[in-house]
Protein backbone atom coordinates (compact mmCIF):
# COMPACT_ATOMS: atom_id res chain seq x y z
CA UNK A 1 0.00 0.00 0.00
CA UNK A 2 1.74 3.02 -0.94
CA UNK A 3 -1.61 5.90 -1.03
CA UNK A 4 -4.63 6.33 0.74
CA UNK A 5 -7.63 9.11 0.38
CA UNK A 6 -8.78 10.27 3.66
CA UNK A 7 -12.50 11.47 3.95
CA UNK A 8 -11.19 14.74 6.23
CA UNK A 9 -13.25 16.85 8.20
CA UNK A 10 -11.06 18.74 9.74
CA UNK A 11 -11.72 17.74 13.02
CA UNK A 12 -9.70 16.87 15.81
CA UNK A 13 -10.02 13.17 14.75
CA UNK A 14 -9.57 13.26 11.72
CA UNK A 15 -6.33 15.23 11.41
CA UNK A 16 -4.65 12.64 13.89
CA UNK A 17 -5.84 10.37 11.36
CA UNK A 18 -3.66 11.92 8.72
CA UNK A 19 -0.03 11.36 10.61
CA UNK A 20 -1.78 8.40 12.05
CA UNK A 21 -1.85 6.58 8.92
CA UNK A 22 1.57 7.70 7.52
CA UNK A 23 2.97 5.93 11.00
CA UNK A 24 1.24 3.01 10.69
CA UNK A 25 0.78 2.14 6.87
CA UNK A 26 4.06 4.08 5.47
CA UNK A 27 1.56 5.68 3.14
CA UNK A 28 1.29 8.92 1.21
CA UNK A 29 -2.20 10.43 2.74
CA UNK A 30 -4.28 12.75 0.32
CA UNK A 31 -7.27 14.68 2.00
CA UNK A 32 -10.66 15.04 0.89
CA UNK A 33 -13.39 17.63 2.33
CA UNK A 34 -16.26 17.79 0.77
CA UNK A 35 -18.48 20.68 1.65
CA UNK A 36 -22.20 20.05 1.90
CA UNK A 37 -22.84 23.06 3.26
CA UNK A 38 -24.69 23.87 6.67
CA UNK A 39 -21.66 24.45 8.28
CA UNK A 40 -19.76 21.48 7.21
CA UNK A 41 -16.95 23.33 5.39
CA UNK A 42 -14.50 24.72 8.06
CA UNK A 43 -12.33 27.70 7.53
CA UNK A 44 -8.81 27.00 7.10
CA UNK A 45 -9.29 22.76 6.32
CA UNK A 46 -6.55 22.76 3.51
CA UNK A 47 -3.74 24.18 5.78
CA UNK A 48 -5.15 22.04 8.94
CA UNK A 49 -4.02 18.77 6.37
CA UNK A 50 -1.07 19.63 5.73
CA UNK A 51 -0.12 20.66 9.06
CA UNK A 52 -1.05 17.04 9.64
CA UNK A 53 0.98 15.73 7.03
CA UNK A 54 -1.53 15.41 4.05
CA UNK A 55 0.55 15.64 0.79
CA UNK A 56 -2.21 16.96 -1.03
CA UNK A 57 -5.73 18.68 0.20
CA UNK A 58 -8.86 18.18 -1.73
CA UNK A 59 -12.23 20.65 -1.35
CA UNK A 60 -14.64 19.68 -3.28
CA UNK A 61 -18.37 21.89 -3.33
CA UNK A 62 -21.16 18.99 -3.56
CA UNK A 63 -23.93 21.72 -2.14
CA UNK A 64 -26.11 21.17 -5.08
CA UNK A 65 -25.36 17.49 -6.12
CA UNK A 66 -26.58 16.18 -2.59
CA UNK A 67 -29.53 18.68 -2.79
CA UNK A 68 -30.56 17.69 -6.40
CA UNK A 69 -29.15 14.06 -6.41
CA UNK A 70 -30.09 13.10 -2.34
CA UNK A 71 -31.61 14.90 -0.55
CA UNK A 72 -34.69 15.64 -3.13
CA UNK A 73 -35.13 11.94 -3.87
CA UNK A 74 -35.41 11.48 -0.17
CA UNK A 75 -38.16 14.45 -0.25
CA UNK A 76 -39.92 13.03 -3.08
CA UNK A 77 -39.86 9.29 -1.36
CA UNK A 78 -41.08 11.01 1.95
CA UNK A 79 -38.61 9.12 3.65
CA UNK A 80 -38.03 9.90 7.11
CA UNK A 81 -36.25 7.33 8.87
CA UNK A 82 -38.73 5.57 11.79
CA UNK A 83 -41.05 8.24 10.76
CA UNK A 84 -39.20 10.49 12.44
CA UNK A 85 -35.52 11.04 11.09
CA UNK A 86 -34.92 13.18 7.64
CA UNK A 87 -31.50 11.30 7.15
CA UNK A 88 -29.08 14.14 6.67
CA UNK A 89 -25.98 12.41 7.88
CA UNK A 90 -27.26 8.92 5.88
CA UNK A 91 -27.59 10.75 2.38
CA UNK A 92 -24.19 12.04 2.90
CA UNK A 93 -22.63 8.96 2.79
CA UNK A 94 -23.08 7.63 -0.45
CA UNK A 95 -22.12 10.75 -2.26
CA UNK A 96 -18.84 10.91 0.19
CA UNK A 97 -18.02 7.44 -0.67
CA UNK A 98 -18.52 8.06 -4.79
CA UNK A 99 -16.17 11.17 -4.02
CA UNK A 100 -13.65 9.24 -2.58
CA UNK A 101 -13.54 6.41 -5.00
CA UNK A 102 -13.28 8.97 -7.71
CA UNK A 103 -10.46 10.81 -6.10
CA UNK A 104 -8.68 7.42 -5.34
CA UNK A 105 -8.64 6.14 -8.43
CA UNK A 106 -7.16 9.61 -10.07
CA UNK A 107 -4.91 9.50 -7.51
CA UNK A 108 -3.70 5.85 -7.93
CA UNK A 109 -4.46 5.20 -4.14
CA UNK A 110 -4.99 1.74 -3.13
CA UNK A 111 -6.53 2.40 0.13
CA UNK A 112 -9.62 5.21 1.12
CA UNK A 113 -10.30 5.94 4.81
CA UNK A 114 -12.92 7.40 6.98
CA UNK A 115 -12.83 8.65 10.75
CA UNK A 116 -16.14 6.38 11.85
CA UNK A 117 -15.79 4.61 15.11
CA UNK A 118 -16.81 0.78 15.20
CA UNK A 119 -20.15 1.00 16.82
CA UNK A 120 -22.09 3.54 14.46
CA UNK A 121 -23.99 3.49 10.85
CA UNK A 122 -21.83 5.38 8.98
CA UNK A 123 -18.74 2.76 8.92
CA UNK A 124 -20.94 0.59 7.67
CA UNK A 125 -21.81 3.37 4.73
CA UNK A 126 -18.98 4.14 3.78
CA UNK A 127 -17.73 0.47 3.75
CA UNK A 128 -20.67 -0.50 1.86
CA UNK A 129 -20.55 1.88 -0.58
CA UNK A 130 -17.15 2.04 -1.45
CA UNK A 131 -16.84 -1.55 -2.22
CA UNK A 132 -19.70 -1.29 -4.30
CA UNK A 133 -18.37 1.35 -6.67
CA UNK A 134 -14.20 0.19 -6.58
CA UNK A 135 -14.59 -3.88 -5.03
CA UNK A 136 -10.67 -3.58 -5.39
CA UNK A 137 -10.29 -0.54 -2.83
CA UNK A 138 -9.29 -1.31 0.10
CA UNK A 139 -11.10 0.70 2.75
CA UNK A 140 -9.29 1.59 6.62
CA UNK A 141 -10.98 3.13 9.58
CA UNK A 142 -8.46 4.14 12.43
CA UNK A 143 -10.84 5.02 14.99
CA UNK A 144 -11.90 1.00 14.32
CA UNK A 145 -8.61 -0.60 13.87
CA UNK A 146 -6.21 1.19 16.86
CA UNK A 147 -5.99 4.74 16.78
CA UNK A 148 -8.54 4.37 19.72
CA UNK A 149 -7.09 7.24 21.88
CA UNK A 150 -9.12 9.32 24.40
CA UNK A 151 -9.29 12.72 23.58
CA UNK A 152 -6.44 13.91 25.48
CA UNK A 153 -4.26 11.37 24.05
CA UNK A 154 -4.83 13.00 20.84
CA UNK A 155 -4.86 16.47 22.28
CA UNK A 156 -1.29 15.80 23.05
CA UNK A 157 -0.54 13.81 19.40
CA UNK A 158 -2.06 16.63 17.52
CA UNK A 159 0.52 19.03 19.62
CA UNK A 160 3.38 16.90 19.69
CA UNK A 161 3.38 16.79 15.89
CA UNK A 162 2.43 20.19 15.22
CA UNK A 163 -0.97 19.36 13.94
CA UNK A 164 -3.05 22.39 14.27
CA UNK A 165 -6.40 21.77 16.03
CA UNK A 166 -9.89 23.29 15.51
CA UNK A 167 -10.09 26.04 18.92
CA UNK A 168 -13.20 24.72 19.59
CA UNK A 169 -14.66 24.26 23.18
CA UNK A 170 -14.60 20.79 24.40
CA UNK A 171 -17.97 19.80 23.33
CA UNK A 172 -19.54 16.49 24.84
CA UNK A 173 -21.39 15.93 21.66
CA UNK A 174 -20.95 13.60 18.82
CA UNK A 175 -22.02 16.28 15.37
CA UNK A 176 -22.05 15.73 11.99
CA UNK A 177 -23.93 18.19 9.72
CA UNK A 178 -24.84 19.44 6.38
CA UNK A 179 -27.27 21.72 4.99
CA UNK A 180 -30.55 19.16 5.30
CA UNK A 181 -29.70 18.58 9.57
CA UNK A 182 -27.49 18.22 12.14
CA UNK A 183 -27.29 15.37 13.79
CA UNK A 184 -26.25 14.96 17.44
CA UNK A 185 -25.69 12.50 20.01
CA UNK A 186 -23.49 11.30 22.95
CA UNK A 187 -22.77 13.03 26.57
CA UNK A 188 -25.77 13.62 28.45
CA UNK A 189 -28.38 12.65 25.39
CA UNK A 190 -27.44 9.19 26.52
CA UNK A 191 -29.83 9.19 29.18
CA UNK A 192 -33.62 8.96 26.90
CA UNK A 193 -35.07 10.10 29.72
CA UNK A 194 -32.92 13.26 30.24
CA UNK A 195 -34.52 16.16 28.73
CA UNK A 196 -31.79 17.47 26.03
CA UNK A 197 -30.02 20.51 27.35
CA UNK A 198 -30.49 23.76 25.59
CA UNK A 199 -26.81 23.34 24.00
CA UNK A 200 -27.48 20.70 22.22
CA UNK A 201 -29.18 22.71 19.77
CA UNK A 202 -27.11 24.82 17.72
CA UNK A 203 -29.61 25.74 14.43
CA UNK A 204 -33.25 26.61 16.13
CA UNK A 205 -34.55 28.80 18.83
CA UNK A 206 -36.75 27.62 21.43
CA UNK A 207 -40.19 27.71 21.15
CA UNK A 208 -40.99 29.90 23.60
CA UNK A 209 -38.10 31.99 21.91
CA UNK A 210 -39.88 32.24 18.38
CA UNK A 211 -41.04 35.73 16.90
CA UNK A 212 -44.61 36.11 15.81
CA UNK A 213 -45.96 33.14 13.52
CA UNK A 214 -45.30 33.82 9.47
CA UNK A 215 -46.43 31.95 6.86
CA UNK A 216 -44.68 31.10 3.32
CA UNK A 217 -45.87 29.35 0.33
CA UNK A 218 -44.21 26.24 -1.14
CA UNK A 219 -44.00 25.72 -4.86
CA UNK A 220 -43.56 22.38 -5.92
CA UNK A 221 -42.69 20.73 -9.52
CA UNK A 222 -43.07 17.02 -9.91
CA UNK A 223 -42.10 16.54 -6.40
CA UNK A 224 -39.45 18.72 -5.70
CA UNK A 225 -39.71 22.43 -4.37
CA UNK A 226 -38.43 24.79 -6.86
CA UNK A 227 -39.86 28.46 -4.88
CA UNK A 228 -41.23 30.16 -1.56
CA UNK A 229 -43.23 33.08 -1.88
CA UNK A 230 -43.58 32.76 -5.37
CA UNK A 231 -39.55 33.52 -5.66
CA UNK A 232 -38.20 30.65 -8.32
CA UNK A 233 -34.94 29.21 -6.14
CA UNK A 234 -32.31 26.55 -6.72
CA UNK A 235 -32.05 23.78 -4.58
CA UNK A 236 -29.20 24.61 -2.20
CA UNK A 237 -30.94 28.33 -1.77
CA UNK A 238 -34.26 26.95 -1.74
CA UNK A 239 -32.81 24.67 1.57
CA UNK A 240 -31.08 27.53 3.17
CA UNK A 241 -34.56 29.84 2.66
CA UNK A 242 -36.52 27.73 4.60
CA UNK A 243 -33.84 26.73 7.14
CA UNK A 244 -33.73 30.34 7.95
CA UNK A 245 -37.31 30.84 8.29
CA UNK A 246 -37.80 27.45 10.22
CA UNK A 247 -34.67 27.57 12.97
CA UNK A 248 -35.93 31.60 13.38
CA UNK A 249 -39.46 29.72 14.59
CA UNK A 250 -37.83 26.61 16.36
CA UNK A 251 -38.89 24.51 13.82
CA UNK A 252 -37.01 21.55 13.28
CA UNK A 253 -36.36 19.87 16.29
CA UNK A 254 -36.39 15.82 16.62
CA UNK A 255 -35.77 14.14 19.38
CA UNK A 256 -35.39 10.22 18.51
CA UNK A 257 -34.77 6.78 20.19
CA UNK A 258 -33.64 5.35 16.93
CA UNK A 259 -32.41 1.78 15.72
CA UNK A 260 -29.12 1.60 14.73
CA UNK A 261 -27.98 -0.93 11.70
CA UNK A 262 -25.36 -2.78 14.01
CA UNK A 263 -28.39 -3.35 17.07
CA UNK A 264 -28.16 -1.02 19.05
CA UNK A 265 -30.46 1.66 19.91
CA UNK A 266 -29.38 5.49 20.20
CA UNK A 267 -30.83 8.91 21.83
CA UNK A 268 -30.40 11.55 18.81
CA UNK A 269 -31.36 15.46 18.74
CA UNK A 270 -31.61 16.29 15.30
CA UNK A 271 -32.43 19.91 13.43
CA UNK A 272 -33.40 20.02 10.33
CA UNK A 273 -35.98 22.91 9.82
CA UNK A 274 -36.05 23.04 5.79
CA UNK A 275 -36.15 18.95 6.09
CA UNK A 276 -39.52 19.09 8.85
CA UNK A 277 -41.37 22.04 6.57
CA UNK A 278 -40.64 20.58 3.19
CA UNK A 279 -41.51 17.13 4.03
CA UNK A 280 -45.08 18.22 5.57
CA UNK A 281 -45.57 20.66 2.97
CA UNK A 282 -44.55 17.60 0.35
CA UNK A 283 -46.60 15.29 1.51
CA UNK A 284 -49.75 18.08 2.29
CA UNK A 285 -49.60 18.54 -1.69
CA UNK A 286 -49.39 14.48 -2.20
CA UNK A 287 -52.86 14.27 -0.32
CA UNK A 288 -54.71 16.91 -3.03
CA UNK A 289 -53.04 15.47 -6.44
CA UNK A 290 -52.15 11.26 -5.70
CA UNK A 291 -55.14 8.64 -5.77
CA UNK A 292 -56.10 6.81 -2.39
CA UNK A 293 -54.19 3.89 -3.75
CA UNK A 294 -51.02 5.82 -4.87
CA UNK A 295 -50.73 7.62 -1.33
CA UNK A 296 -50.70 4.08 0.42
CA UNK A 297 -48.18 2.72 -1.95
CA UNK A 298 -46.02 5.77 -1.70
CA UNK A 299 -46.11 4.94 1.65
CA UNK A 300 -44.49 2.01 1.56
CA UNK A 301 -42.14 3.08 -0.84
CA UNK A 302 -41.01 5.89 1.24
CA UNK A 303 -40.45 3.26 3.96
CA UNK A 304 -38.46 1.14 2.34
CA UNK A 305 -36.31 3.80 0.77
CA UNK A 306 -35.80 5.40 3.95
CA UNK A 307 -34.20 2.15 5.62
CA UNK A 308 -32.15 1.61 2.13
CA UNK A 309 -30.83 4.75 3.03
CA UNK A 310 -30.60 4.66 6.35
CA UNK A 311 -28.79 0.81 6.05
CA UNK A 312 -26.03 2.70 3.20
CA UNK A 313 -27.84 0.36 0.47
CA UNK A 314 -28.21 3.42 -1.99
CA UNK A 315 -26.13 2.06 -4.86
CA UNK A 316 -27.82 -1.45 -4.54
CA UNK A 317 -30.71 -2.00 -7.26
CA UNK A 318 -33.56 -2.07 -5.16
CA UNK A 319 -32.93 1.39 -4.05
CA UNK A 320 -32.19 2.66 -7.70
CA UNK A 321 -34.96 0.60 -9.29
CA UNK A 322 -37.67 2.36 -5.92
CA UNK A 323 -35.72 5.58 -6.89
CA UNK A 324 -37.24 5.54 -10.57
CA UNK A 325 -40.83 4.83 -9.45
CA UNK A 326 -40.81 7.80 -6.90
CA UNK A 327 -39.86 9.92 -9.90
CA UNK A 328 -42.30 8.77 -12.11
CA UNK A 329 -45.26 8.78 -9.44
CA UNK A 330 -44.25 12.27 -8.27
CA UNK A 331 -44.74 13.62 -11.84
CA UNK A 332 -48.14 15.43 -11.16
CA UNK A 333 -46.53 16.51 -7.38
CA UNK A 334 -46.68 20.25 -8.53
CA UNK A 335 -48.55 22.72 -6.67
CA UNK A 336 -48.29 24.93 -3.84
CA UNK A 337 -48.69 24.38 -0.28
CA UNK A 338 -49.02 27.70 2.62
CA UNK A 339 -47.30 26.57 5.51
CA UNK A 340 -47.55 28.43 8.85
CA UNK A 341 -44.64 28.36 11.57
CA UNK A 342 -45.95 28.91 14.79
CA UNK A 343 -43.75 28.44 17.77
CA UNK A 344 -41.82 25.22 17.54
CA UNK A 345 -43.84 23.66 14.32
CA UNK A 346 -44.96 24.06 10.43
CA UNK A 347 -48.83 23.68 9.89
CA UNK A 348 -50.19 23.12 6.70
CA UNK A 349 -52.78 25.94 6.29
CA UNK A 350 -53.56 25.81 2.81
CA UNK A 351 -52.14 23.75 -0.35
CA UNK A 352 -53.45 24.43 -4.44
CA UNK A 353 -52.67 22.75 -7.62
CA UNK A 354 -53.67 23.31 -10.89
CA UNK A 355 -53.54 18.48 -11.20
CA UNK A 356 -55.52 18.46 -8.05
CA UNK A 357 -57.74 15.38 -7.91
CA UNK A 358 -60.24 17.73 -5.24
CA UNK A 359 -63.58 18.17 -6.80
CA UNK A 360 -65.59 20.77 -4.73
CA UNK A 361 -68.45 19.74 -6.64
CA UNK A 362 -68.32 16.41 -5.28
CA UNK A 363 -66.91 17.27 -1.75
CA UNK A 364 -69.44 20.39 -1.01
CA UNK A 365 -72.42 19.38 1.44
CA UNK A 366 -73.73 22.68 0.23
CA UNK A 367 -75.77 23.73 -2.85
CA UNK A 368 -74.26 22.49 -6.09
CA UNK A 369 -73.16 18.84 -4.87
CA UNK A 370 -72.77 16.99 -8.07
CA UNK A 371 -72.47 13.86 -5.74
CA UNK A 372 -75.11 10.84 -6.52
CA UNK A 373 -76.00 9.83 -3.20
CA UNK A 374 -79.06 7.39 -3.94
CA UNK A 375 -75.88 5.58 -5.94
CA UNK A 376 -74.16 5.22 -2.80
CA UNK A 377 -76.93 2.22 -1.60
CA UNK A 378 -75.68 0.54 -4.55
CA UNK A 379 -72.29 0.90 -3.73
CA UNK A 380 -72.68 0.34 -0.07
CA UNK A 381 -74.58 -2.93 -0.99
CA UNK A 382 -71.81 -4.13 -2.61
CA UNK A 383 -68.87 -2.85 -1.03
CA UNK A 384 -70.66 -4.38 2.20
CA UNK A 385 -71.23 -7.86 0.44
CA UNK A 386 -68.06 -10.08 1.95
CA UNK A 387 -68.55 -8.38 5.69
CA UNK A 388 -71.92 -9.52 5.38
CA UNK A 389 -71.13 -13.03 3.85
CA UNK A 390 -68.27 -13.41 6.89
CA UNK A 391 -70.45 -12.23 9.46
CA UNK A 392 -73.14 -14.68 8.72
CA UNK A 393 -70.99 -17.73 8.49
CA UNK A 394 -68.44 -16.69 11.27
CA UNK A 395 -70.11 -14.03 13.10
CA UNK A 396 -71.15 -16.43 16.24
CA UNK A 397 -68.08 -18.44 16.19
CA UNK A 398 -66.85 -17.22 19.64
CA UNK A 399 -70.13 -17.96 21.26
CA UNK A 400 -70.39 -21.60 19.86
CA UNK A 401 -67.51 -22.56 21.56
CA UNK A 402 -68.34 -20.19 24.87
CA UNK A 403 -65.34 -17.60 24.23
CA UNK A 404 -65.09 -15.17 27.66
CA UNK A 405 -65.15 -12.16 24.70
CA UNK A 406 -66.28 -11.94 21.32
CA UNK A 407 -67.05 -8.84 19.31
CA UNK A 408 -70.80 -10.40 19.46
CA UNK A 409 -70.59 -9.69 23.17
CA UNK A 410 -73.61 -7.49 24.47
CA UNK A 411 -72.94 -4.20 25.19
CA UNK A 412 -75.75 -2.24 25.58
CA UNK A 413 -76.23 -3.97 29.14
CA UNK A 414 -72.97 -3.18 30.53
CA UNK A 415 -72.52 1.01 29.72
CA UNK A 416 -74.71 3.29 31.55
CA UNK A 417 -77.40 4.64 30.03
CA UNK A 418 -80.16 7.03 30.56
CA UNK A 419 -83.67 7.41 28.96
CA UNK A 420 -85.89 10.01 28.43
CA UNK A 421 -89.46 9.36 27.83
CA UNK A 422 -92.18 10.95 26.10
CA UNK A 423 -95.59 12.36 28.55
CA UNK A 424 -98.33 9.65 27.61
CA UNK A 425 -100.95 11.27 27.19
CA UNK A 426 -104.39 10.95 28.84
N1 LIG B 1 -27.82 8.41 13.88
C1 LIG B 1 -27.70 9.16 12.69
C2 LIG B 1 -27.39 8.25 11.54
O1 LIG B 1 -26.99 7.16 11.76
C3 LIG B 1 -26.68 10.27 12.81
C4 LIG B 1 -25.27 9.87 12.94
C5 LIG B 1 -24.46 11.05 13.23
N2 LIG B 1 -23.06 10.83 13.07
C6 LIG B 1 -22.20 11.39 13.88
N3 LIG B 1 -20.93 11.12 13.63
N4 LIG B 1 -22.50 12.11 14.90
O2 LIG B 1 -27.55 8.59 10.40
Amino acid sequence: MNKVVLAYSGGLDTSVAVAWLRDQYGVEVVTLTVDLGGGSLREGIERRAMSAGASRAYVVDARETFVSQYVWRALQAGALYEGAYPLATALARPLLAQLLVELAQKEGADAVAHGCTGKGNDQVRFDVAVHALDPGLQVIAPMRVGMGLTREQTVDFANERGIEIPVTREAPWSIDVNLWGRSCETGPLEDPWATPPEDAYAWTVKAADAPDPVEVVIGFEGGIPVSADGEYLPGVAMVERLHELGAAHGVGRIDHVEDRLVGIKSREIYEAPAAVILHAAHHALEGLVLSREQLRFNRVVGDEIARLIYDGLWFSALSRDLRTYTMSAQRVVSGEVRMRLDHGRAYVVGRRSPLSLYDKDLATYDEGDAFDHAAAVGFIEIFGLPLRVEAARHGAVGRHHGAAWTWTNPLLDTLPVTVAEAAVAG
